[in-house]
């Protein structure tokens, strides 16, 4: 039997976050004990909304679902609707769940479950970090509870998604990754842009999931959010940004790092970028064996092969 991890994913759902529940929800090596909201993509309440409909979608309604921060640590929340569409889930229209969310707020339920399991969850951030430093930031003792933190965001030696130089989870709340960015964490991983944007599903995963009518919703899930990126935007790849960060958790071997201290720019010139500027206890990402992550995930949520081009 796989050991399976204990993973708490914090998302902004949004569609590579909804991917990545799917694949959280599937993997053998998995256990997705809680799911916290934030502010990103879309506004901290349909971003609650959409996590909780994914998971009813997904047969996994008896996860619990905390909602976080509402706004960003300092400045106004700037949403991604441009590219998730007004709802946040790409033109994905699922049933709304009637379920309550759990109890306590997403930094509270991070706080309970890293003191309640020492050295046994790894928080897996998709969205900015704002929860993370508001948790931080009232338990300190977070950075020893946590067995690790792997955290999609940044874009260390390429350009930004948002602007010429940031990508968009860092660019949200710049003053939330400063300071997760400068914690003392043992086991930190920054899954950037650098690598993310390498991995990928193709118009042809699109065409193929679109002929089969006979797929689990871990992966019919795709046709369903992929709708705005491969229709209205007539998108030919859909970078899995999320999912990624949910692999790497599981099997650090797909991405090669650097050793890193990263700084946060806070200054409006370039704001959000986040910059390498020495040896440190970061763990940058700079290579990903892409192939064998997208072959991960295909296979992990049932996504049928698509045809050779
Ligand atoms: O830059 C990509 C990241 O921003 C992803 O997490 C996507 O969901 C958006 O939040
Ligand atoms: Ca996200």
């Amino acid at each position: 039997m796989t050991e399976r991890t204990s993973i708490i994913l914090d998302v902004d759902t949004g569609t590579d976050d909804a991917l990545a529940i799917a694949f959280a929800t599937r993997h053998p090596a998995i256990d997705l004990i809680a799911v916290t909201t934030v502010a990103g993509n879309i506004d901290v309440e349909k971003a609650t909304a959409n996590t909780l409909a994914v998971l009813d979608w997904l047969g996994a309604g008896e996860i619990p679902v905390h909602r976080g921060a509402s706004r960003p640590l300092v400045r106004p929340h700037r949403d991604a609707t441009y590219f998730h569409d007004e709802h946040g889930l790409g033109g994905a229209r699922l049933p709304a769940s009637e379920r309550e969310l759990g109890a306590d707020r997403g930094p509270a339920a991070i706080i309970r479950l890293a003191r309640q399991r020492p050295g046994e969850i790894v928080l897996v951030n998709t969205g900015p970090l704002t929860n993370l430093a508001i948790a931080l930031n009232v338990e300190p003792r977070l950075i020893e509870w946590l067995r690790a933190v792997v955290l999609m965001g940044g874009a260390f030696h390429v350009p930004g998604n948002v602007t010429p130089t940031a990508e968009f989870n860092i660019y949200v709340d710049p003053e939330a990754a400063e300071q997760v960015f400068s914690a003392p964490f043992p086991r930190l991983t920054a899954i950037g842009l650098d690598v993310t944007e390498r991995v990928a599903i193709t118009r042809a995963d699109w065409d193929a999931v679109n002929s089969d009518a006979d797929l689990p919703p871990s992966a019919s899930l795709l046709r369903e959010v992929g709708k705005f990126a491969f229709t209205r935007l007539d998108r030919d790849r859909f970078a899995l940004h999320d999912p990624l960060a949910v692999a790497v958790a599981i099997d650090p071997s797909l991405v090669r790092n650097e050793d890193a201290t990263v700084v946060v720019d806070t200054s409006e010139a370039e704001v959000g970028r986040t910059r390498v500027v020495g040896p440190g206890s970061v763990q940058v990402a700079v290579e990903v064996d892409a192939d064998r992550a997208v072959e991960t995930y295909r296979r992990t949520v049932g996504l049928p092969l698509p045809k050779p081009a």
